[in-house]
């Protein structure tokens, strides 16, 4: 039996943001934004898209890559901190859009560790349950519906978008083709709650309900302690990194390349550093679509595969850090 990622999909909405359209919005400019983030620009959704309308065409385009239609998926996972509506989930509106079976559909909040996360429960429910062939796994974030457009430390670092993939079993071994064909070697998860309060939104969920009190006090936005932050995914994505290696008796060196959470291109850069990467082993995306979330590594794993970086014969690692605080790590091989 082989569990793999047959098809991936992204998709960003269309509206760009420009570094120099927020210094008309906040007090800010292009080259603190450029030198501090390494975000050049960012997609914005529209008032009438939701997450689900995000994952829905990303999802689309996934399901085809996959050569397979919404009719063969058996499960979807969508991973989310800016779900539709507090409830019902995401997935279900998704399912519904998509016209697919009376499959489960269910979301996962594990912030920008979505990836990570929403892969091991996609490779359970595949090892584990006979009937479960296909599973369709959605990253996607509207950040901009969470963004405090008066908050310059944030708003210019959130974006817009969602990333597919279908994971695929199968149980009879195939002859070699050129179809997509990323096989899970291994996944690695991670958490520290006791960083709860250091990337939140502080109201709108049971401890802190909606009021006019938490509205005056602009609670239910995206809020990040950034210096904290950027200190714990430095060393976190690093640990991780060496540990996800280590265990499967591998050295930096035997990586063709790094697909890390696009947070902050410093971060990226420290990452490769420390672990004595050379930075052209480094996939990087987050100039045009700034931090999406959970989404960011599905969509640049998408771009990757479209541009034929990643092509058989290539090792990958993808490395996550979020809110939570959550991290995962997830070595992928195309044989
Ligand atoms: O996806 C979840 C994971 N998220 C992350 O990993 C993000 C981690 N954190 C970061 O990426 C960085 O901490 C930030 C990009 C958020 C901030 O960068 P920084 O280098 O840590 O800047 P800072 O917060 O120390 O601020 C430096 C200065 C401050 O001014 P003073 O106090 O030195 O006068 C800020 O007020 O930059 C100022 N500043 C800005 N200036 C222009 C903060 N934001 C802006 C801005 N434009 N947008």
């Amino acid at each position: 039996m082989s569990i793999f990622i047959c098809g991936t999909g992204s998709y960003l909405p269309q509206k760009v943001l420009t570094n120099d359209d927020l210094s008309r919005i906040v007090d800010t400019n292009d080259e603190w934004i450029r030198t501090r983030t390494g975000i050049q620009e960012r997609h914005i959704a529209s008032e009438e898209e939701a997450t689900s309308d995000l994952c829905y065409h990303a999802s689309l385009l996934a399901i085809k890559a996959a050569q397979l239609t919404p009719q063969d998926i058996d499960l979807i996972l969508v991973a989310t901190i800016t779900p539709d509506t507090g409830f019902p989930a995401t997935a279900c509106y998704l399912q519904h859009r998509l016209n697919c079976r009376p499959i489960p559909a269910m979301d996962i909040n594990a912030a920008c560790s979505g990836f990570p996360y929403g892969l091991k429960l996609a490779q359970q429910s595949l090892k584990e349950d006979p009937y479960c062939h296909n599973v369709l796994l959605v990253c996607g974030d509207k950040m901009s519906s969470v963004t405090d457009w008066q908050d310059r430390s944030t708003c210019v670092l959130l974006g817009d978008g969602a990333g597919a993939i279908i994971l695929h079993r199968q149980d009879v071994p195939e002859q070699p083709s050129a179809k997509l064909q990323l096989n899970i070697i291994d996944i690695l998860l991670g958490s520290n709650g006791s960083g709860t309060n250091l990337i939140i939104m502080p109201a709108g969920g049971s401890r802190k309900p909606a009021s006019s009190q938490t509205l005056t006090n602009r609670e239910h936005f995206f809020r990040m302690n950034g210096k904290e932050v950027f200190k714990s995914a430095v060393n976190v994505m690093c640990e991780c990194v060496e540990e996800i290696l280590q265990r499967n008796h591998l050295t930096i060196n035997d990586l063709d390349y790094l697909l890390p959470h696009q947070a902050n291109i410093r971060i990226i850069q420290a990452v490769a550093e420390r672990l004595r990467l050379p930075q052209d082993k480094v996939i990087i995306s987050i100039h045009h679509y700034g931090n999406t979330s959970a989404a960011s590594i599905p969509i640049t794993l998408d771009q990757a595969i479209q541009e034929k970086t990643i092509h058989r014969g290539k090792t990958l690692l993808t490395v996550a850090f979020g809110a939570g605080l959550t991290w995962g790590a997830t070595l992928l091989q195309w044989p």
